[in-house]
């Protein structure tokens, strides 16, 4: 993204509202209480919905990469909702890193729609409207970002 169109980026996108932000960190947080690790998880879901992705991660022989890749991801998350110190400029970078993993651009949002509705399941009873509507919310914010960046 030139940096004209990174600015004009982030003025018409609004930062994350507060309440939202606390709805997406509390819902992290009982996933991770109920459940730990996400990991094998998330990436069951994933190659389930798309497949060919699994081959990519031909390196990963202890799932580390994966392990390291998603807590990269659930910073970024928290990043973008709270200070956004970091996040909208490493979000349009990964999407260039990936591209050498033949990643293409449209499998973010697949992913982070993974990652939802998996803290969605493992919050169980303990998932809120609140929760579903921050989720929602951040996603498409995220994806203007995955679509524009550094196109
Ligand atoms: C914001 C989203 C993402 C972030 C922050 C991210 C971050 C990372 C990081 C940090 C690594 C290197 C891990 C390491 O070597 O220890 C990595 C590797 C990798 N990522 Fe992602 N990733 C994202 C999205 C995706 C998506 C959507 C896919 C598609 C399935 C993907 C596929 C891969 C693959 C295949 C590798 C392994 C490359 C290798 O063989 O070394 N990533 N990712």
């Amino acid at each position: 993204m030139t940096g004209k169109a990174a600015q004009s980026l982030e003025k018409t996108l609004k930062r994350t509202d507060p309440a939202q932000a606390r709805a997406i960190e509390r819902s992290l947080e009982i996933a991770a209480e109920r459940h730990g690790d996400l990991t094998p998880r998330v990436y069951a879901l994933l190659f389930e919905r798309k497949p060919e992705m699994e081959a990519l991660f031909w390196r990963d022989k202890d799932n580390a990469i994966k392990g390291e890749m998603l807590s990269k991801v659930f910073e970024v998350i928290l990043d973008f909702v709270a200070e956004r110190r970091y996040a909208d400029h490493f979000l349009s970078s990964e999407v260039i890193t990936h591209e050498g993993y033949d990643v293409p651009r449209e499998v973010f949002a697949i992913f982070f729609a993974v990652i939802e509705e998996t803290v969605r399941d493992v919050c169980g009873e303990e998932w809120t409207d609140e929760m579903a509507r921050a989720w929602r919310q951040t996603l498409a914010d995220i994806d203007e970002f995955v679509r524009q960046g550094s196109a």
